[in-house]
């Protein structure tokens, strides 16, 4: 089943003194997300990436377009109840302690008042705080309260779940926390669709992810899809450091490093090249075919447009 149905959702907002300037910050977007998918929307600063989710959630109104969440609208009460979201930069009361604030969000998402106390106990325990519970916000570092966010976001347990920049502001290790948690949302066949300018969370970890750019559209499939279409070369690695003449001739530009050598060539001069490394006697280690990582992709997908996005916006 479809979990989120984007139709055509498009917002300008109208800025300056009199608010007479429109800029565009979402063309119309359609795209679906499958119920179970972890789908990352990728893009740089200011591509729309929180306008969109901001739209979904509800809490800025479309200048055309609608979406439906679990094939209800955006506005339905019944929908709020079923997803689950952490805005970019969460800002919380200073002065609760992670425990008092997620029973309270527990009460505003309908858990009922004796069950509170235990699921926010549950929900810490989950991200890491169950040592923090009592401490109040303000002493928690950014990634503690990332944590809190996300705990905040799955503690009603929701069918759907939206993180907008969740490992922003965190380091390597609370980025692989924040990775495994998500994954595990998964396992538990929940939906997580999140956003992100970092493209290799999203490549260990998404199903399928979209490329947004200046409010448009640019790409949208899985990782696989998007990054295999590359260039039909191969990787060759064998113990050097010599390099046969006829393996150049073939156009392999070689890297020494140590005593092993790499170098890639076109798939269809392959078999040519493994014949003159065992000519030359020289130990063949890996041949891989050389896939174009995410980030080649959405360099590729932002250039178009790229005079655009140097200028004003
Ligand atoms: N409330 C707003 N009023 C005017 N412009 C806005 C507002 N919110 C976002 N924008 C503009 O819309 C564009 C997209 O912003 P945003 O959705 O926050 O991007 P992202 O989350 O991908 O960084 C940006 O150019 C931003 O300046
Ligand atoms: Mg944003």
């Amino acid at each position: 089943m479809t979990a989120i149905e984007i139709l055509g959702l498009e917002k300008t907002y109208n800025v300056g003194f009199w608010r007479k300037r429109p800029k565009c910050a979402l063309r119309p977007l359609h795209m679906q997300v499958e119920e179970g998918e972890i789908f990352g929307f990728l893009g740089p600063n200011g591509a729309g990436k929180t306008t969109t989710l901001k739209l979904l959630m509800g809490l800025v109104f479309p200048t055309s377009g609608s979406a439906r969440i679990l094939g209800m609208e955006t506005h339905d009460p019944r929908m709020r109840a079923q997803i689950g979201f952490l805005p970019e930069q969460p800002y919380f009361y200073d002065y609760l302690t992670a425990r008092e604030l997620l029973e309270y969000y527990a009460g505003l998402s309908g858990v009922p008042a004796k069950e509170r106390s235990r699921r926010s106990q549950e929900m810490l325990e989950r991200v890491g705080l169950h040592d923090a519970g009592g401490l109040q916000l303000r002493k928690f570092s950014k990634g503690m309260l990332q944590r809190v966010g996300i705990a905040q976001a799955i503690l009603h347990e929701p069918k759907v779940v939206f993180f907008d920049e969740p490992m922003s502001g965190l380091d390597p290790m609370g980025r692989r926390e924040v990775r495994d948690l998500m994954d595990q949302l998964r396992q538990e066949g929940k939906t997580v669709f999140f956003s992100t300018h970092i493209l290799s969370d999203a490549e260990a970890l998404c199903d399928r992810v979209a490329i947004i750019h200046l409010g448009e559209l640019r790409g949208i499939g899985s990782v696989a899809d998007l990054t295999s279409s590359a260039q039909n070369r191969v990787e060759l690695i064998w113990q050097g450091p010599s390099v046969p003449s006829s393996l150049r001739a073939l156009g392999a530009e070689p890297h020494i490093a140590g005593s092993t050598v790499r170098a890639t060539l076109l798939e269809a001069n392959q078999d040519a090249a493994i014949e003159a490394l065992r000519r030359e006697r020289l130990r063949l280690i890996s041949v891989v075919p050389v896939r174009a990582s995410l980030e080649d992709y959405f360099v590729q997908k932002l250039k178009p447009t790229e005079a655009v996005a140097g200028g004003r916006q």
